[in-house]
């Protein structure tokens, strides 16, 4: 039936006060306000198109479009000009926190996004040099070395604890990572942290998280890798709790065969803090909660807050967790800045974030090299 149509009724037996309840007058909603429609697919499978439609569907479809008009608009302010004042910072001496672009985009994931294949994703916002700071948990930084020396594996969520352990298997989610991996990291690793004392000691070199994050990157030489290609393009990675996973083990048995190592927490909170206080405009994608979330935004407060901000998670705010907060609560905080329309996508970012990088970096990235490709 047509919107317009008036439908006929026979109500003379309906009870008048049910009539007024039940068919209350509405004023009408203000001019331009989005109608709710989704994808056709008669119009053939188009996932770009479908994925535009996100924005107008509801739920969080809708917040996902505004996360990807979040990360467009960080892609646009990264491409206009520094500010004056902001042009010259070659007095920075540490290339990896050098002042780069007109937006400093921070990105920030729990140890699963590399566990998981949100890794692919990552590692390629890495290689291109599209992003600029990186924080995530030890795990984020050792699932990534370890992919390049043993296999993970898909497995499931309700396979039984006590025969894994008894086989060697260790689960993530839904994921099955042998434990002999862990044995290959043992010893890929600890000959690098006898070098890395030997460094300490005979040339004063005071390793922080993320230089020792750095020297793996290099050390582990492998295209597959986020650490590698960080370390390649000057790329920090951030991990103020870098001891609290196999890292840490490596580093506790290390502490027994051959003492002494040191890692200097405050230096690496300075170079963070400072990227954001020079950055002319900031960006913050966080994927997860805990740490990762709340590293990257106390260092936005140091800046009066982030110009854009996207947050993808699964936790709610109904029990005070930094993770669930809302982007508003960042507000309160001085971590987003007044004027901001931070986006936050309450969803599993597996599933998600690809989709994100596919909408937003990636398509410029091929935009822009098909250009290239096209007058050459
Ligand atoms: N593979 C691993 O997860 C792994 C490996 C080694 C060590 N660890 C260690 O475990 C500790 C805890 O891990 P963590 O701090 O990285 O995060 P976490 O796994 O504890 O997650 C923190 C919060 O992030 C959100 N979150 C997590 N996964 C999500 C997803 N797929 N989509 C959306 N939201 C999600 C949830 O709200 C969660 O409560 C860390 O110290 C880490 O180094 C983890």
């Amino acid at each position: 039936m047509s919107a317009n149509v008036e439908p006929k009724r026979v109500d003379s037996d309906v009870p008048e006060e049910a009539l007024n309840a039940v068919l209350v007058k509405s004023v009408p909603l203000p001019a331009g306000t989005p109608i709710i429609k989704g994808y056709d697919f008669n119009k053939g499978i188009n996932y770009h198109a479908l994925l535009e439609t996100y924005l107008s569907s509801g739920f969080q479809a809708t917040y996902f479009g505004q996360a990807v008009d979040e990360v467009r608009k960080m892609l646009l302010c990264r491409r206009q000009a520094l500010p004056e004042d902001k042009e010259d910072d070659s007095f920075e001496e540490d290339e990896f926190i050098k002042r780069r672009s007109n937006c400093t985009i921070f990105l920030g994931y729990t140890s699963n996004m590399v566990s998981c294949g949100v890794r692919e994703s990552i590692k390629f916002l890495a290689q291109h040099r599209m992003i600029d700071c990186i924080v995530t948990t030890a795990g984020g930084v050792e699932e990534d070395l370890i992919k390049c020396l043993g296999h993970t594996y898909l497995g499931d969520f309700a396979l039984d604890g006590r025969r894994l352990r008894e086989k060697g298997i260790n689960r993530i989610g839904n994921l099955l990572v042998p434990n002999e991996n862990y044995c290959r990291f043992e010893d890929w690793v600890m000959p690098i942290l006898d070098k890395m004392l030997t460094e300490q000691k005979e040339k004063g070199i005071l390793w922080t998280p993320s230089k020792v994050i750095a020297r793996l990157g290099e050390e582990i030489d492998d295209q597959e890798s986020i650490c590698y290609w960080a370390a390649k393009n000057k790329i920090p990675i951030f991990s103020p709790a870098l001891t609290d996973g196999s890292l840490g083990d490596m580093m506790y048995m290390h502490s027994y065969r051959n003492p002494g190592l040191v890692l200097d927490i405050i230096q690496d909170l300075r170079r963070l803090n400072s990227m954001a206080v020079k950055a002319a405009n900031t960006g913050m994608i966080i994927l997860g909660g805990g740490v990762v979330k709340h590293h990257i935004c106390n260092a936005n407060l140091m800046r009066n807050g982030a110009n854009y901000s996207v947050f993808i998670n699964t936790a709610s705010e109904f029990d005070g967790s930094d993770s669930g907060a809302r982007p508003d609560e960042a507000i309160s905080w001085g971590k987003i800045r007044m004027d901001a329309s931070p986006v936050k996508v309450y969803a599993d970012a597996s599933l998600v974030f690809p989709l994100l990088v596919g909408e937003t970096f990636a398509r410029q990235y091929h935009a822009e090299k098909d250009k290239v490709e096209s007058t050459v």
